[in-house]
């Protein structure tokens, strides 16, 4: 027979269909331990009422702990008939404290602020974990950034040469995104460390209970300000979502230039055989598969994001049927990234930059005219007229197939009177290096600076 929660008003059963709509037992049973946690901390709310004299709550806290231990062995798990966690947990603990006392346990709270409180707890789990994992990639971006020292690669921007950048300060601009997005979840913590729990369905409860003392039990910072509030909003599960979607999109920006950078045509990176993969058809191929399949999964956490938002909008006060689904899209998310992290960070890590290759094209592409348009404004020369003296220049080398600093001093002095013999201590890729030298510029001297502070806030977080 199918136990329910609610049998005094009903005269039969939920239909099977029903019953299979309803269950939510095979993805929200990860919060057990999280659940008996918060009856733990409800039975003893329960005692300081006085509601359950010192001998229950002894049996209570005792029964609930054989039960942690039996979901923790496998032993007791959800049955086929159990709709949730919650019903199946207060299954199991009238199994081991007798109906009389574990009848007991669900006065004073619903369901509606049980969920609420263990998403919390578990989500606020999760972004310490995940944050970590987030944290090695860093790591291995700083790693990396450092073996590179100074070499420098073609700086693009509309996949154009633009101006020569050091790889190491394009590896960190991969890193920054990656730690704002760990001290997204740090931030978000603060908001999520308050307690639903004592919200009862949803005005609270009559019974004389502290929801602050369950808060407090339960590792949070403080009970909710309204109980509509603690059982109807889940703002707190779509924050996490987005830093979940924002972290995955981040990923996804690296690894598409592993992808670029790991063609024949580019030839800036060789991936490590454990971090590649190859064809069962062509032997010569050495495929990106980590990094595709970090771009192909930042869809999925966006798409994980977007369904989240969709059930949230338009949803009425109070608690609705609608936020069960608050659920999947975060623990996919979280079981997404908990896979995708570490073979991330391992791939990133054991990268092989060509770094002859990416300094041989560095000055390519005409990429030192701004340099002198830069070195003309030094001499005096308005802006305006400087770029058009280098475009000039650009011109004249392009109809030529030559590079810059092939043009004599005849040719320069052509374009421009101005263009004496000493613009060529700008035209070389460390000139133009060096000279970016303001704070957060590509120097060399900017970079090790930058690097450090990379390296000491990813130890601070
Ligand atoms: N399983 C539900 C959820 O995940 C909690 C149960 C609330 N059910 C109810 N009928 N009020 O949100």
């Amino acid at each position: 027979a199918r136990v329910s929660l609610w049998g005094g008003r009903f005269a039969g059963g939920p239909a099977d269909a029903l019953a299979a709509l309803s269950k939510s037992t095979h993805f929200d049973w990860r919060l057990a331990g999280h659940d008996i946690a918060g009856s733990v901390a409800h039975a003893r709310v329960l005692h300081a009422a006085g509601l359950l004299d010192d001998a229950e709550l002894a049996g209570m806290v005792d029964a609930l702990g054989r039960l942690r231990a039996d979901v923790a062995s496998g032993a007791f798990g959800p049955a086929e008939d159990d709709e949730d966690v919650h019903t199946a947990l207060e299954r199991g603990l009238i199994e081991r404290a007798g109906a009389e006392l574990g009848g007991k346990l669900r006065a004073g709270r619903s369901r509606n602020d049980q969920i609420a409180t263990l998403v919390r707890m578990y989500l606020r789990e999760q972004a310490r974990t995940l944050g970590g994992l987030v944290l090695d990639v860093v790591d291995a971006l700083i790693d990396q950034a450092a073996t590179a020292g100074d070499a420098p690669m073609p700086g693009r921007t509309h996949l154009q040469h633009a101006q020569p950048v050091l790889l190491g300060h394009h590896l960190l601009a991969h890193a920054w995104p990656l730690l704002r997005d760990v001290e997204r979840w740090t931030d978000w913590d603060a908001r999520a460390a308050v307690s639903p729990y004592g919200s009862g369905a949803l005005a609270g409860s009559s019974l004389g209970l502290d929801p602050a003392a369950v808060a407090a039990d339960l590792g949070f910072d403080a009970s909710v300000e309204n109980s509509i509030d603690g059982t109807a909003s889940r703002d707190v599960v779509a924050e996490f979502a987005f830093v979940a979607a924002m972290t995955g999109i981040d990923l996804s920006r690296f690894a598409e230039e592993v992808v670029i950078w790991a063609t024949k045509e580019f030839g800036f990176v060789r991936l490590d055989d454990a971090y590649s993969t190859g064809s069962s058809i062509m032997p010569q191929k050495k495929n990106p598969d980590v990094a595709e399949l970090a771009r192909g999964k930042a869809g999925r956490l966006v798409g994980d994001l977007t369904g989240l938002l969709t059930t949230l909008k338009g949803l009425p006060l109070a608690y609705n049927r609608d936020l069960q689904e608050d659920k999947e899209p975060v623990f996919d998310q979280v079981d997404t990234l908990a896979v995708l992290l570490p073979a991330f960070a391992g791939m990133t890590a054991t990268l092989t930059f060509d770094t002859e290759r990416m300094a041989a094209l560095a000055p390519q592409g005409f990429s030192l005219a701004t340099d002198i348009a830069e070195w003309l404004v030094r001499e005096g020369v308005p802006f305006r007229v400087a770029h058009e003296v280098a475009g000039a220049c650009v011109r004249v080398c392009e109809d030529r197939g030559i590079e810059l600093w092939d043009l004599s001093d005849d040719e320069l002095a052509a374009v421009s009177p101005h263009l004496t013999p000493e613009v060529r201590s700008v035209l070389t890729v460390e000139g133009s290096l060096a000279s970016r030298s303001a704070r957060g510029g590509t120097a060399p001297v900017r970079v090790r600076e930058q690097l450090e502070r990379a390296r000491s806030r990813s130890a601070e977080l």
